[in-house]
C-alpha cells in the first residue's frame, strides 16, 4: 500500500458505487463539481449503450472535506446508481421468499465462467455485478482527486483515442495533440478525419452485432523529475503504472513510450540523446523548467530506470473488443452442460474513448502516490514547499 491508495465498493445494479481514498494532504481545495466533471466524461464517447443515458453519475462527498477543502482524514465519495430501483429484486441485500430466475450462460471474454467456478456459486449474477467496468466510475472519482493534487504541480494528464479495430492514427510524437479538439470530439480522437472512419466502423459493428476495441494514450505533461526508484523493483514507476493501467477491465496490453517499437530497432535508434539547457518551453505550459539539459526525443516515454525523468510520461494501452455481443458467441448452459448462447443484456460496443479516461485516472493515482512519497507533507503548502526546494536544487550538485 502506497502513501496515497484507494479502495472500491458497489455493484454494477446495486444501490451505488464507493471509493475511499486515503493519504490526501489537508488543504487541498477540492469540490463535487470537480469530481463531476471527470465522472462526466467517462460517460461519454460514440459507441457506448444505452444504460449511459440513465446514468448521469454525480458524487457525494460524504467525508475528508470541509469547507471545500480536504482535512488530511480518508475521503469517502458515494455514487448512486440511477438504475437501482430497476434491480431492487435481482440485487436485493435482503433474502427474497421466491428465488429469481439464475443467469448461467457464461460470456466468452468476461469474468463469467472463471468467476462462478472460484467462488463456487450457481449464479453469474454477483460475478458481472463487480466485474463490470461501472466500478470504474469510482476509480474516475478517486482518480479526480489525485489529478486536482497534481494539478498543483503543475502536472495535467490527458488522453486520447489513437485506434478503433483497424483504424489507426499517428501516436503523440508524431503529431501535435490539440487538446480542445479532443475533448469535443465523440471519440477523444484528436484526426478528425478518421474519427469519421472510426465512427463508421463502430456503426458497422454495433450492425453486425458485434463490438471493437482499441488503443488509447495517456500523457502526463510538466512532470518532474525523480518520482519512483531503480533501487527496488516495487518502487519503479513505469511498473506501477503497467499494475495500474492493466487493472482497467478490458485492458491487455500497455507499453510505455515507443514501448513494442523498441524491441525492433537498434540502441543508436532508440535512445534519446541527452542535450545541454533546458526544455524547450511549450506555449500552453507558461513554466520553464529547471532542468539544465533535456532528451532530444521522448521515445522513453517519461521514465528511465524505473525514475520519472522530467519528460512527459507517455502510456499507451491496448483494450480488447467488449465481451458481451448482441449476436452472441456460443457458450454452454451451466445447469445442464448442453451448447447454449451466451448470457447478452444491454451493452457497450466500443468503450476505448471512456477507457482513456478511466486510464488519466488510474495514471494520475499512481503519479501522486509517486509524488507524496518524494515530496512528502501532510499539508499542501508543506508538499509544494518541498517540491520548490527540490526544484531549485536540481542540477547544482
Ligand atoms: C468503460 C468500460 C465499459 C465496459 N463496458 C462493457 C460492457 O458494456 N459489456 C461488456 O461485456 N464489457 C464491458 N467492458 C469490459 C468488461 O468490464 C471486461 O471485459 C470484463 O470485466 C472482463 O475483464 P477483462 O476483459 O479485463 O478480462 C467495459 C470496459 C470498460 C473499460
Amino acid at each position: 500500500m502506497g502513501r496515497f491508495c484507494f479502495t472500491t465498493a458497489g455493484e454494477s445494479h446495486g444501490k451505488g458505487l464507493v471509493a475511499i481514498v486515503e493519504g490526501m494532504v489537508a488543504d487541498l481545495p477540492l469540490g463535487a463539481e470537480y469530481i463531476n466533471k471527470e465522472l462526466k466524461r467517462r460517460q461519454q464517447g460514440y459507441g457506448r449503450g444505452p444504460r449511459m443515458e440513465i446514468e448521469q453519475d454525480k458524487v457525494e462527498i460524504i467525508s475528508g472535506v470541509r469547507y471545500g477543502l480536504t482535512i488530511g482524514s480518508p475521503i469517502a465519495l458515494f455514487i448512486p446508481n440511477r438504475d437501482w430501483q430497476n434491480w431492487q429484486e435481482i440485487m436485493s441485500i435482503a433474502p427474497l421468499e421466491k428465488e429469481t430466475e439464475p443467469t448461467t450462460h457464461p460470456r466468452p471474454g468476461h469474468a463469467d465462467l472463471a468467476g462462478v467456478t472460484k467462488y463456487s456459486l450457481k449464479d453469474i449474477r454477483p460475478v458481472m455485478e463487480r466485474a463490470s467496468a461501472r466500478e470504474t466510475a469510482a476509480r474516475v472519482a478517486a482518480g479526480a482527486v489525485a489529478k486536482r493534487f497534481l494539478e498543483e504541480f503543475g502536472v495535467i494528464i490527458h488522453s486520447h483515442t489513437i485506434a478503433i479495430g483497424q483504424c489507426h492514427c499517428e501516436p503523440s510524437e508524431a503529431i501535435s495533440i490539440d487538446w480542445q479538439q479532443v475533448e469535443t470530439s465523440p471519440l477523444r480522437c484528436a484526426d478528425a478525419e478518421l474519427e469519421k472512419e472510426m465512427m463508421a466502423v463502430i456503426d458497422k459493428a454495433k450492425a453486425d452485432g458485434d463490438t471493437l476495441g482499441g488503443i488509447f494514450e495517456v500523457i502526463a505533461t510538466a512532470m518532474p523529475i525523480g518520482l519512483g526508484s531503480h533501487v527496488s523493483w516495487e518502487r519503479r514507476l513505469d511498473g506501477r503504472i503497467a499494475q495500474a493501467i492493466m487493472s482497467i477491465n478490458a485492458v491487455k496490453g500497455v507499453e510505455i513510450g515507443s514501448g513494442f517499437t523498441l524491441a525492433k530497432i537498434k540502441g543508436s535508434q532508440a535512445h534519446d540523446v541527452i542535450e545541454p539547457g533546458p526544455p524547450p518551453v511549450i506555449a500552453s505550459e507558461a513554466k520553464q523548467s529547471p532542468l539544465p539539459w533535456h532528451h532530444a526525443t521522448n521515445r522513453a516515454g517519461g521514465i528511465e530506470g524505473g525514475i520519472s525523468n522530467g519528460e512527459d510520461i507517455i502510456v499507451r494501452v491496448a483494450v480488447k473488443p467488449i465481451a458481451t455481443l448482441a449476436k452472441p458467441l456460443s457458450s454452454i448452459d451451466l445447469r445442464s452442460g448442453k451448447i447454449a448462447k451466451a448470457h447478452y443484456e444491454r451493452s457497450d460496443v466500443c468503450v476505448v474513448p471512456a477507457a482513456g479516461v478511466i486510464g488519466e485516472a488510474m495514471l494520475a493515482i499512481v503519479l501522486a502516490d509517486a509524488c507524496l512519497e518524494k515530496f512528502g507533507g501532510d499539508n499542501l503548502k508543506e508538499a509544494l514547499t518541498n517540491y520548490h526546494n527540490y526544484q531549485l536544487s536540481i542540477g547544482k550538485n
